[in-house]
C-alpha cells in the first residue's frame, strides 16, 4: 500500500498535525526522504515545543512522518524493524549490574567498564563559571592532570585512550561549563583522556566536520589515542553510565536531547556527541570537509559509516540523555547545500576527508585542554572530480 494511504489510515490526528504545516513543507516532505532531517531542524529552529501533555501524540505523529517519507523510496520495511525510542516507560527496564563500592582495583589490570563510581543520573549545572575557577577546582581534585588536560587512572589500566575533540567558535562561556561537568565523569569512568578545542578563526562559515579532521590530526601527534569522541561544546551528558569508551562499532552517545523532547529526531541522527575508534575513523577517511555552515556533516558521517559496512551502536535508553545549553546557532549560517552533497556521500568519501586536508594551526596548551586555533577556507581541502 502506498505510504501516504497507510499513513492516512493509521493516524487521523497526524493529518491534522500535518495540515497545520505549510503545503510546501508537505510537498518537500513527500518528495525527498532526506528532507525529513531538514524538517526536524525546521521544527526545532522555529521553536515549536511539543508540550508534555501532547508529547505522546506528537511522538507517534513524528514517527509516522519519518516512516512515511522513507517508505516512498521502498525502504519502509527496513525502518519498521527499527524500534523507535518513543517508549516512555524506561524505568521499567531492569538496570545492568555495576560493581560494588568495595571493589578492589589492581594497577596491573584493565579498568572495568561498569565501575562503582558510576552512579547514574547526575545534576546538570549550566550556571556560568569562569575557566580559571574550573581549572583551579579540577586541578585541586586531580593534581596529576598535565597541561592539555591529560589525565589517566593510576589504580587500573585505562581501557581506552580517548581524545575528546570539541569544535569551537564564539562560545567562551560554554567551554568551562562543559569541562566542569565532563572531566569528573571521565575520571569516574577511569578513562585516559585529554581535551582538544579546535577553534575556527576567520570569516568563513563554521565547518564543524573539518575542525574534527584537524583535531584528529593534531591529537595524534601527542599520543597514540585509540578512541575519538566528537563532542559539541553545548552538550552535557546527564548520566555518568554513558561510557565514553569506544566499541567495535561507531557509537552515537547523544541519543535523547532535551531540545528534541528526549526523542531521537530520526534514526540516522548522528549529531551532538559521537565516537569512533581511530581505526574506524581512518577507514571512512574522516569527516567530509565540504560542509560549510551548520547541518549535514553528521548525516554524511552516518552515510560513510554505512558505506564502510559498519553500523552505529547506541547506549540503551536513559543513558543517552543530554541537556544542551541554549544558543540558537548564534551568528552561524545553515548549510543549504547539504542535501545535494549527501546524495554523493559515496563518491566523495574517497576524495574528501583526511586525505585532502591542508591547514596551518596555532597550537597552545591550556591547563585543561589543547587549543588548536585554525583558519579554514575552501582551498585548504580541494576535492578531486568524482
Ligand atoms: C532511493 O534509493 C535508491 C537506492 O536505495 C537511490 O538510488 C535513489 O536515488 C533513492 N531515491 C530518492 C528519491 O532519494
Ligand atoms: C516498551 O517498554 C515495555 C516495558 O518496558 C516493553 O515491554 C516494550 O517492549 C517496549 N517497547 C519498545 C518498542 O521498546
Ligand atoms: C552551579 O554552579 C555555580 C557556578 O560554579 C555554583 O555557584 C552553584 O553552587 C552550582 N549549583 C549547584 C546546585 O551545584
Ligand atoms: C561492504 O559489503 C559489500 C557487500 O558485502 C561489499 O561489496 C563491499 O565491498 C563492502 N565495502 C567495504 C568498504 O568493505
Ligand atoms: C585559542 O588560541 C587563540 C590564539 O592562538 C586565542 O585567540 C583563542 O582565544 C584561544 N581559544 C580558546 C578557546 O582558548
Amino acid at each position: 500500500m502506498p505510504a501516504h494511504l497507510r499513513f492516512r489510515r493509521k493516524s487521523f490526528l497526524g493529518l491534522i498535525f500535518l495540515f497545520t504545516l505549510s503545503t510546501s513543507a508537505l510537498y518537500f516532505l513527500y518528495s525527498a526522504p532526506g528532507i525529513v532531517n531538514e524538517y526536524m531542524f525546521m521544527v526545532q529552529a522555529r521553536g515549536i515545543q511539543i508540550r508534555e501533555n501532547v508529547r505522546n501524540i506528537g511522538a507517534q505523529v513524528l514517527e509516522q512522518v519519518v516512516r512515511g517519507a522513507y517508505s516512498l523510496n521502498g525502504t519502509g520495511e527496513q525502518l519498521t524493524d527499527y524500534a523507535y525510542d518513543f517508549n516512555l516507560s524506561d524505568s521499567e527496564v531492569p538496570p545492568p549490574t555495576y560493581l560494588p563500592d568495595d571493589f578492589t582495583f589492581l594497577p596491573s589490570q584493565l579498568c572495568p567498564e561498569r565501575l562503582p563510581s558510576m552512579k547514574g543520573r547526575m545534576l546538570v549545572n549550566m550556571s556560568e563559571v569562569s575557566l580559571e575557577e574550573v581549572e583551579t577546582s579540577l586541578l585541586e581534585a586531580e593534581p596529576s592532570t598535565a597541561p592539555g588536560g591529560f589525565w589517566k587512572p593510576t589504580d587500573c589500566l585505562p581501557r581506552w585512550k580517548v581524545a575528546i575533540l570539541v569544535p569551537f567558535r564564539n562560545r567562551f562561556e560554554h567551554l568551562p561549563i562543559l569541562l566542569k561537568h565532563l572531566v569528573p565523569v571521565l575520571q569516574r569512568q577511569r578513562l585516559q583522556f585529554a581535551f582538544y578545542v579546535i577553534e575556527q578563526r576567520g570569516m568563513e562559515p563554521f565547518n564543524r566536520a573539518m575542525l574534527f579532521n584537524v583535531g584528529y590530526k593534531e591529537a595524534m601527534k601527542d599520543e597514540h589515542w585509540d578512541c575519538l569522541i566528537f563532542h559539541d561544546v553545548d552538550h552535557l551528558v546527564e548520566n555518568d553510565r554513558n561510557y565514553y569508551g569506544c566499541t567495535h562499532m561507531p557509537r552515537h552517545f547523544a541519543v535523547k536531547l532535551d531540545k528534541y523532547s528526549y526523542m531521537l529526531p530520526y534514526n540516522e541522527f548522528f549529531g551532538g556527541v559521537s565516537g569512533l575508534t581511530v581505526e574506524q575513523f581512518r577507514k571512512i577517511n574522516g569527516f567530509p570537509n565540504a560542509f560549510w555552515g551548520w547541518g549535514g556533516e553528521d548525516d554524511d558521517l552516518w552515510n560513510r559509516v554505512q558505506l564502510a559496512n559498519l553500523t552505529v551502536s547506541r547506549p540503551p535508553r536513559e543513558l543517552g540523555r543530554y541537556m544542551s545549553i541554549q544558543h540558537h546557532h548564534r551568528g552561524e549560517v545553515q548549510f543549504l547545500g547539504r542535501f545535494s552533497l549527501l546524495r554523493h556521500s559515496k563518491e566523495r568519501q574517497r576524495v574528501d576527508g583526511l586525505n585532502n586536508l591542508n591547514y596551518s594551526p596555532l597550537v597552545s596548551k591550556r591547563l585543561l585542554y589543547t587549543n588548536i586555533s585554525v583558519s579554514l577556507s575552501r582551498n585548504l581541502a580541494p576535492v578531486a572530480d568524482y
